[in-house]
């Protein structure tokens, strides 16, 4: 039903111009809940620093205290370190019901010394199969790292430390259903999944080295907040101008555009768009389009 939902989206963009709410720096106290893991989640430094752990008993998680439609939003990762096999770290941004929309960071751990992988994936309208598979160019678990998804109505732009790795755009010309007006919030969880992750499934969890942590900082969004069937678009980087709504039709310019082809070329390990075994019938029509 995209004809249905494109007037939506383009009030929702002109009236949110010259409008703004200029909110609290990313207080991670302010910004999210913990969800589940019984104790193995926590917020600590006054809201500077959030804590996932996994145990043979039970992962753990949280979630934004917002929803938004739309946003430019960074957070720091530190990755579960040492040997990480069989651990998925998740994180991601998904709304509900059963034509969900969903933009997807996964960490899948490893052997000490072997790569993790960067896992991503765009949901549209409850239908995925989009995955786009990546080795990072440092080790994620020595130091904290800034994991962006910025989410406009023309693209999604997955990032890591400012270099643009995947770029999804609106396609809703040639069909293709994109993302623009079901709000989600951020999720993340760090979990067992050692029936799959690390070399599909072959190497399990040792538990023996349990609690495995994940950490997380430095929360910082320019978004537009949804509440109550209303929108906002909210900053909370502590002074904020009109121009921090630049992000609402940012696109790639050409450096970004150059070091997203870097990263394709060198760390990208799988891509359903090349993988035409699985699309039998024809790639999806997003793949041929330049
Ligand atoms: C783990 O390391 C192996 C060997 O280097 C590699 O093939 C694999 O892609 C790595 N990552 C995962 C999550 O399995």
């Amino acid at each position: 039903m995209a004809s249905s939902t494109l007037p939506l989206g383009l009030v929702l963009v002109s009236s949110l111009v010259g409008y703004f709410v200029i909110a609290s720096a990313g207080n991670l106290y302010q910004n999210f809940d913990v969800t589940w893991g019984d104790g193995r989640a926590k917020i600590l430094n006054n809201g500077d620093l959030l804590t996932l752990s996994l145990d043979k008993a039970s992962g753990s998680g949280f979630q934004s205290k917002n929803e938004y439609l739309f946003g430019k939003i960074d957070m720091q990762l530190k990755l579960v370190p040492g040997n990480s096999a069989g651990t998925v770290t998740a994180y991601y941004l998904s709304s509900k019901g059963a034509e969900w929309d969903e933009i997807d960071f996964e960490f899948l751990g490893n052997l000490s010394g072997d790569p993790y992988i960067l896992h991503t994936n765009v949901f549209s309208q409850g239908k995925g199969n989009r995955e786009q598979q990546f080795y990072l160019w440092f080790d994620p678990t020595a130091d904290f790292h800034t994991y962006s998804i910025l989410w406009n109505p023309q693209r999604i732009v997955f990032s890591v430390d400012g270099t643009p790795i995947r770029e999804f755009k609106n396609l809703e010309s040639i069909g293709v259903p994109y993302p623009k007006s079901q709000p989600m919030r951020i999720y993340s969880s760090l979990w067992n999944a050692d029936d799959w992750a690390t070399r599909g499934g072959l190497v399990k969890t040792d538990w023996t080295q349990a609690p495995f942590t994940a950490s997380y900082r430095n929360f910082n969004a320019k978004a537009c907040v949804w509440s109550s069937g209303a929108n906002s678009c909210a900053s909370n980087t502590p002074s904020s101008t009109s121009a921090d709504n630049a992000w609402l039709s940012e696109e790639l310019d050409s450096t970004g555009q150059e070091r997203l082809r870097w990263v394709q070329k060198n760390y990208m390990i799988y891509n359903y768009c090349t993988d035409v075994k699985r699309f039998p019938q024809g790639l999806p029509p997003e793949c041929n389009a330049a």
